[in-house]
């Protein structure tokens, strides 16, 4: 059966690393690793892409999204589907790939289930006691901290450097997390990824986390 972990829900990112590391040492002569890269994917709610129209209401407005790491194969389709309904005004596979498409169960249910897995993320985010003093920060290492009374995110640089962030998500309001593995500050409710010191890296957040302080060391 497929899982499917979600940002910032995940556990300790940097274990996918280094089983990868394990595996290229294991079965490869001269192994080494130059540069780690990491993404995520979009999936709709019944895994099957959203093109065509984006709603009746929006008949000039068209998406192509959902591909589940089948960009390739998804585009291609995507391109001639669309081009279909433009150029002649419909396709025969247009109502499989509809974004509007509606099927009771189980995309509902599971819709139901995603919009609860946010609204508990993000009381999570907002009652979580875990929290490490600053000083205690090694380099390169990241974590949730109180920072003049109020939640915050640390991370301290390999010179010393240390960058506070707000940790509120710019998106709609939950807490971000911190991702070991990619060094970023990620939140669990709709995937929204941050650099350590608070620059937006994916959306849907368009605005980037406050950086509260930026310090070479606080002892
Ligand atoms: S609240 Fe963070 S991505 Fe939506």
């Amino acid at each position: 059966m497929e899982s499917i972990i979600k940002l910032g829900q995940g556990e300790d990112t940097r274990i996918y690393y280094e089983e990868l590391e394990a595996y290229g040492t294991k079965y490869f002569t001269s192994f080494d690793v130059k540069n780690r890269w990491s993404a995520q994917d979009l999936t709709t709610l019944d895994n099957l892409p959203y093109i065509g129209r984006l709603s009746p209401l929006h008949t000039d407005l068209f998406v192509a999204t959902g591909y589940r790491k089948w960009g390739m194969t998804g585009g291609t389709n995507a391109g001639i589907i669309l081009a279909n309904v433009i150029v002649h005004g419909s396709d025969e596979f247009e109502s499989v790939f509809l974004p509007s498409r509606v099927h009771a169960d189980p995309s509902i249910r599971h819709f139901l289930k995603e919009n609860l897995n946010v609204a508990s993320e993000l009381i999570k985010g907002k009652v979580s006691p875990d929290e490490q003093s600053i000083n205690s920060l090694k380099n390169d290492e990241g974590a949730a901290v109180h920072y003049q009374g109020k939640k915050a995110g640390a991370y301290r640089d390999n010179d010393g450097q240390i960058f506070i962030v707000d940790t509120t998500c710019t998106h709609i309001g939950c807490e971000v997390g911190w991702n070991k593995g990619d060094r970023t500050w990620d939140c669990p409710c709709h995937g929204s990824r941050f650099s350590y010191s608070g620059d937006v890296l994916e959306g849907p957040a368009k605005e980037p986390l406050p950086l509260l302080s930026h310090e070479k060391t606080t002892t």
